[in-house]
């Protein structure tokens, strides 16, 4: 309605009217508290891995709250497991975000971890359990709140989940019951979602997820993975947009997503944008690297050869059987202090210099090639956060959620997203 009445008055009109609008903008998000999070990855932690994110190497007074990741579901609905993420380190964990006035969660579940989230939920009695279960957790570890990282409700993640058709509606009774007991009314709830709406009992996102808006403070929307070495073509880790992209490659994107969540109901303030400290590698040979007739312009889109799955950084998984017994070849992942170790980046976090290097105006995210060793990398830098961070400011979004916190070099990433998104506190 007020773009009609803008489009009744005339240019100078308009002119004479920004600073009000940009005011009133302004005004409003000055005014809100945003959330400024990201996932601590227990797994990477000192004597977990090389190199490791220390407790007090963690930037606390940047955050509101911190996820230590993950409690994974078991076949038992009365316990949860942290035995892959330091479960020693929980406590200093909550103690240290405490001390600095950051709201401690835990993330049940992840991606190797919901295995038993549906069998857990799927009837009265095993919700009551499960809700027992996680709020004994909660109290023996003193935190602030749970967040819940179910991949996926009704839709298959890792291969060998539990899963069902009621999984959404069982998710949202069990959330519900844990609200109403005197505990879970006091946490902090939030979800991890995909980019589309929890799965309906057909297998098609929800059209309305109005409950889980009534008993979440907040969805953290992972827009992550949109592409990697499944994908068809090279394309954007994190797209913040593509409907400009060549349809084919049209993967799925924030902003489409932000528009999905809150058609189905969920409040834009509730909408926590999820970001990605790292990229994805691919194999592309030189003749695809470049557009035709360039040897320096990378080609957006180009075929990579998956059956060569190049290494990531030291944090990327090994060759391995998975939690439900497939094999699967290295992940290529590459954090973004990767892409600076392995000499594609400064630490100012720009290209080397003879680095091909292209920012995807569509997509808004970077990429690098190594002619040598032919790999293409798909990834997130401070400028492609600082746009999702104005997107986050302009569209009024709750705020942002980084997976994960031990990804990015410096702080980079985190204050570049901080500035832009209005968070800074
Ligand atoms: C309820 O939980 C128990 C124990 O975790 C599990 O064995 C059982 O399969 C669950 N029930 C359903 C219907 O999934
Ligand atoms: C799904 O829920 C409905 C309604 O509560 C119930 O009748 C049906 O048996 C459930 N189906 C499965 C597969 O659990
Ligand atoms: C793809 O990689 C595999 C494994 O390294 C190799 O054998 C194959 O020749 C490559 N294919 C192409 C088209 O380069
Ligand atoms: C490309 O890879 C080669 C071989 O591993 C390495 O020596 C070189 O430093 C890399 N260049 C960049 C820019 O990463
Ligand atoms: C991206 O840049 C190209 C070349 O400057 C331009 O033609 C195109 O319109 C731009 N696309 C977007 C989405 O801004």
């Amino acid at each position: 309605m007020s773009s009609m009445r803008l489009l009744m008055l005339s240019r100078s009109q308009v002119l004479a009217l920004l600073p009000a609008l940009f005011h009133g903008l302004a005004f409003g998000t000055t005014t809100s508290s945003k959330i400024a999070t990201a996932w601590y990855a227990g797994w990477h932690a000192p004597g977990q891995a090389v190199p490791s994110l220390a407790l007090s190497q963690v930037s606390w007074e940047k955050y509101t709250h911190l996820t230590y990741s993950f409690a994974e579901t078991t076949a038992d609905v009365r316990e949860v497991s942290l035995s892959g993420s330091d479960p020693e380190l929980l406590p200093s964990f909550v103690a240290t975000a405490h001390a600095h006035g950051v709201k401690a969660k835990v993330s049940v579940g992840g991606w190797t971890g919901s295995l038993f989230w549906s069998s857990n939920v799927a009837t009265a009695q095993n919700r009551t359990l499960f809700v027992k279960t996680l709020v004994d957790f909660a109290t023996k570890y003193d935190l602030d709140g749970l967040d819940f990282d179910w991949e996926y409700p009704n839709v298959q993640g890792i291969g060998c989940n539990t899963i069902d058709v009621n999984d959404t509606a069982n998710f949202l009774a069990f959330i519900q019951e844990l609200r109403a007991d005197p505990v879970g009314s006091k946490l902090i709830l939030s979800a991890a979602t995909s980019l589309s709406p929890f799965a309906d009992a057909n297998g098609d996102p929800s059209t309305d997820v109005s409950g889980f808006a009534k008993v979440l403070d907040y969805i953290a929307v992972m827009n992550y993975d949109v592409n990697g070495p499944w994908s068809a073509a090279v394309g954007p880790n994190a797209p913040l947009r593509d409907s400009c992209a060549p349809a084919d490659f049209q993967a799925g994107s924030a902003v489409d997503a932000v528009a999905a969540w809150t058609a189905a109901g969920m409040p834009l303030d509730k909408i926590v944008l999820g970001v990605a400290s790292y990229g994805h590698s691919f194999s592309v040979a030189k003749s695809d690297a470049f557009v035709k007739g360039s040897k320096t312009q990378l080609a957006l889109y180009p075929p990579f050869n998956a059956s060569n799955a190049p290494a990531g950084d030291s944090w990327d998984d090994q060759p391995g059987v998975d939690e439900g017994g497939n094999f699967e070849s290295q992940g290529g992942v590459i954090d973004f202090w990767g892409l600076i170790q392995q000499g594609y980046l400064t630490e100012t976090g720009v290209p080397v210099t003879g680095v091909p290097f292209i920012f995807d105006n569509c997509t808004q995210t970077p990429y690098v090639y190594n002619g040598t060793t032919e790999v293409m990398i798909s990834f997130d830098n401070a400028r492609s956060f600082a746009v999702k961070g104005e997107y986050i400011k302009s569209k009024g979004l709750g705020g942002f959620a980084m997976w994960e916190a031990g990804g990015d070099f410096n702080d980079i990433l985190l204050d570049s997203i901080r500035e832009a998104s209005g968070v800074l506190n």
